[in-house]
């Protein structure tokens, strides 16, 4: 993804800062700046208020509730946190939720259907790569 080992360094001090600051806000009783975010998720329309500094990975996460998109370095450099948004990977961890305005996301959850696995959820079940992502 055209990231040096120094970017992703940068990045995850400044997704520590952010974390550090939203955890300040909400301990002050302060509200963050939201935005409404419209967009699709797994194929379906969602609209949401989101603070502008809260992290792809995160609101998929906390928000949302879909856990199978997973926090690993937390700084760009392992790819647990991939999703596709509009069909291409990207790392989560790296990627502020407002800018998915109007895009789709794709998330590993979106992969089976009726009940059963995708053969790529099967693989990671049958080699143990939960963390993976
Ligand atoms: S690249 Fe490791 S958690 Fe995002």
């Amino acid at each position: 993804m055209g990231l040096e080992r120094r970017d992703a360094l940068v990045c995850r001090e400044l997704n520590n800062q952010t974390k550090r600051e939203s955890a300040t806000r909400a301990a002050q009783g302060k509200k963050q700046l939201a935005r409404l975010l419209e967009f699709t998720l797994n194929g379906r329309d969602r609209a949401d208020a989101v603070a502008d500094n809260v992290l792809l990975l995160d609101y998929l996460r906390e928000k949302v509730g879909l856990t199978g998109t997973k926090t690993g370095c937390d700084g760009g450099e392992c790819g647990a946190c991939t999703v596709l948004i509009d069909d291409k990977p990207v790392l989560s961890c790296l990627t502020l939720a407002a800018t998915v305005q109007g895009r789709r996301i794709d998330t590993i959850e979106s992969l089976g259907a009726d009940g059963q696995l995708s053969a790529v959820q099967r693989g990671f079940h049958e080699k143990l790569g939960s963390q993976c992502g």
